[in-house]
């Protein structure tokens, strides 16, 4: 690939930009400082800023998602993409979460530029369990567990039911949810139609990738491995 085609591809530049990059020496290729933004490389052996080309093959990320940010590149107030290097945003492919988090949800978010990988984990085929935590105002009635179990339950304004989901009961008003897809605001209004209205939401696992494993600090992130999804 050219240089300039590598530093605008991974975010560092624009193409115009990169003869001044490539100028002031801050690219080389096997150690050796590039004269020219026109010059062909192989990723591996490039080093931009003394550093290798980040996420040469794919950028997939995990990070935990403070409450209060919300999932757009475009809304008002604090977005989750103000979390990550600049540089990410500007990589040729953009940058997005994988399906989103309400602003007052917070906990695992996935954010990746390849879209295919989002197609995967969200498309209704697929049935990517996500687990989910909460907290209630009111108790949450026995009842729920069956009710959320056999994918009879319509929410308002829906005609089609929900699928299956699994709810444990972990103290009178908290719980732990199981979804296999992703509506709009679902955990809540789940919770919402049993009348226990929920004040607390964490999304704690996709698939086999659990928060408490990557040991993250609300607003920070991890790269993980896209194949234990496959
Ligand atoms: N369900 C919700 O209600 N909110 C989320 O952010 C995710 C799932």
């Amino acid at each position: 690939m050219r240089i300039d085609a590598i530093l605008s591809r991974f975010g560092y530049c624009s193409r115009r930009e990169a003869a001044q990059w490539v100028k002031r020496g801050r690219v080389t290729v096997k150690g050796v400082v590039v004269k020219s933004a026109s010059a062909k490389a192989e990723l591996a052996d490039v080093l931009v800023n003394g550093e290798p080309i980040e996420f040469p093959d794919g950028l997939y990320v995990a990070l935990n998602k403070p409450l209060g940010c919300t999932c757009s590149h475009k809304e008002e107030g604090e977005l989750v993409y103000d979390l990550l290097p600049p540089q990410w945003l500007n990589r040729g492919d953009g940058v997005s979460t994988v399906g989103r988090l309400d602003k007052e949800t917070d906990g695992l978010l996935l954010v990746t530029d390849d879209g295919a990988f989002v197609h995967a984990l969200t498309s209704p085929k697929r049935h990517v369990p996500k687990v989910y935590e909460f907290d209630c105002s009111a108790p949450i009635p026995g009842d729920a567990v069956a009710l959320f179990a056999s994918g009879e339950l319509v929410l308002h304004g829906e005609n089609t039911p929900c699928l299956p989901a699994e709810l444990v009961i972990t103290g009178e008003c908290s719980g732990r949810l199981t979804l296999h897809e992703g509506r709009y605001h679902q955990v809540r209004r789940m919770l919402a139609a049993v009348g226990a209205p929920v004040v607390r939401l964490t999304r704690t696992a996709i698939g086999p990738l659990q928060l408490a494993d990557l040991q993250l600090e609300p607003g920070e992130w991890a790269a993980i491995d896209p194949a234990i999804f496959a």
